[in-house]
């Protein structure tokens, strides 16, 4: 039976080390994690400038990457509050049931181990997680500017007599 890995952060080593456990029959590179999609993780394993360009096929799907027919998967696609958050908001997370659950409270996500390795993704509808991107941009929208709109205001406000407490 092929041991299967997982790779968490998938730049120089973990895409070196994808290189060449693909060599191998009896090593399965299962899933890798980073912080981008998927087309962007099988662009930079494809094109490498110090090790070349990857001379087989390399191809790009929504939630995983197929090198030469075999299916690597990128989770973080299955989570969109994750894919969406910041990395401030990603890595304030709790674990519970001994590491059973994890929740993350700034977005409102959670995810179970178990759920992870059976592959099953966020159950979250589409139209819930635009409602929720919806809320979130207008939190974080920035409040209104309230500096003196042009340089004729600022001349004006300096001029006003300012009163002493
Ligand atoms: N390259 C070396 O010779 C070398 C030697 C000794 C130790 N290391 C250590 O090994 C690790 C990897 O080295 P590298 O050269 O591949 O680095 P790298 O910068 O090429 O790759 C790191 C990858 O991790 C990803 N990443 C960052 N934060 C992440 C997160 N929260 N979740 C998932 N992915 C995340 C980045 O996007 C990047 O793709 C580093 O900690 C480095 O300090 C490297």
């Amino acid at each position: 039976m092929a041991t299967r890995v997982g790779i968490n952060g998938f730049g120089r080593i973990g895409r070196l080390v994808t290189r060449v456990a693909l060599t191998y029959k009896d090593v399965e590179i299962v899933a890798v994690n980073d912080i981008t999609d998927a087309p962007t993780l099988a662009h930079l394993f494809k094109y490498d400038s110090i090790h070349g360009i990857w001379k087989g096929t390399v191809q790009a799907q929504d939630s995983s990457i197929v090198v030469d027919g075999r299916t690597i998967i990128v989770p973080l696609a299955w989570f969109p509050r994750l894919w969406h958050g910041t990395p401030q908001e990603r890595s304030h997370f709790e674990v519970f049931g001994g590491g059973a659950y994890l929740h993350w409270p700034d977005l409102d996500e959670d995810l179970t181990v178990a759920g992870l390795l059976a592959g099953r993704p966020s159950g979250e509808t589409p139209r819930s997680l635009e409602k929720w991107l919806v809320s979130r941009k207008a939190k974080q929208r920035p409040p209104p500017d309230r500096r003196p709109q042009s340089n004729r205001a600022l001349q004006a406000a300096k001029r006003r007599p300012r009163l002493n407490a």
